[in-house]
């Protein structure tokens, strides 16, 4: 794992921004996206750059069950207002968050990402150390599945919703495996709140109490930090 650490968060997404652009220039097509207060920066840096996704694919990490497309809560909803609508993609998937057979949704959206290996794969991380839906204590092993979402996350993800009866319970997730499958991976850690978990991952913990600690026996992850290195100790 490489570890960039940044004072300014404006320099952190600029960084960012240069790195995807970088791995589409050596020919990525195919583009792991993620949701998420922290891509918001990042999404609107992209849409100031002339970087043009007509030819690429993208493939979200994760969707709410039970939300359309349109709902304004949904992942999908999220990505059309913050990327898609100014860099549309060939094609963009995201799991079916009102699927009526979950099960077959999830495996659907597996065999979709088998067929297309991603080039890249952008992620945030969770306060408990989660990568996309997967929460503590999934399987290293984990395809795209149905995850129970766990209340801290729910608790999280509130702020968006009018009531934290609102937010859904349930949600498709890549498993870490399917991210795990990328060949680039980029992690963005930024505040306060992600330094705890993120200080765990970089002492190396090989742990599935700490989803993203799967990522360090990945061969090509990039994190970019907030977090200083003399804060670094745990
Ligand atoms: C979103 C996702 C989540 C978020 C994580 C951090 O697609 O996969 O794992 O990356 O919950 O969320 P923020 O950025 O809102 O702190």
């Amino acid at each position: 794992m490489k570890v960039e650490r940044f004072s300014s968060k404006e320099a952190l997404y600029d960084r960012a921004v240069a790195i995807i652009t970088q791995v589409k220039n050596d020919g990525a097509t195919t583009f792991g996206l993620a949701t998420g207060g922290t891509m918001e920066p990042l999404y609107a840096k992209i849409r100031e750059t002339n970087i043009d996704f007509s030819e690429s694919l993208s493939y979200n990490l994760d969707e709410y069950v039970g939300l359309s497309a349109t709902h304004e809560q949904s992942y999908a909803y999220y990505m059309q207002q913050h990327l898609f609508q100014y860099k549309p993609f060939k094609a963009s998937h995201l799991p079916n968050g009102l699927a009526n057979d979950v099960v077959a949704e999830a495996a659907k959206y597996e065999d979709l990402l088998q067929q297309q290996p991603l080039d890249f794969q952008l992620l945030g991380i969770g306060q408990n150390g989660h990568i996309g839906f997967n929460e503590p204590g999934t399987s290293f092993d984990s395809l795209t599945h149905l995850v129970e979402l766990e209340e801290s996350t729910r608790q999280a993800n509130a702020r968006y919703f009018d009531t934290i009866d609102e937010v859904p319970t349930q949600a498709f997730t890549m498993g870490i495996q399917s991210i795990m499958r990328a060949k680039c991976i980029l992690l963005l850690a930024v505040g306060e709140a992600k330094h705890e978990v993120l200080k765990r991952v970089l002492a190396s913990e090989y742990t599935e109490e700490v989803p993203a600690s799967a990522l360090t026996k990945h061969p090509n992850v990039i994190i970019l930090t907030d977090l200083q290195e003399e804060e670094n100790s745990l």
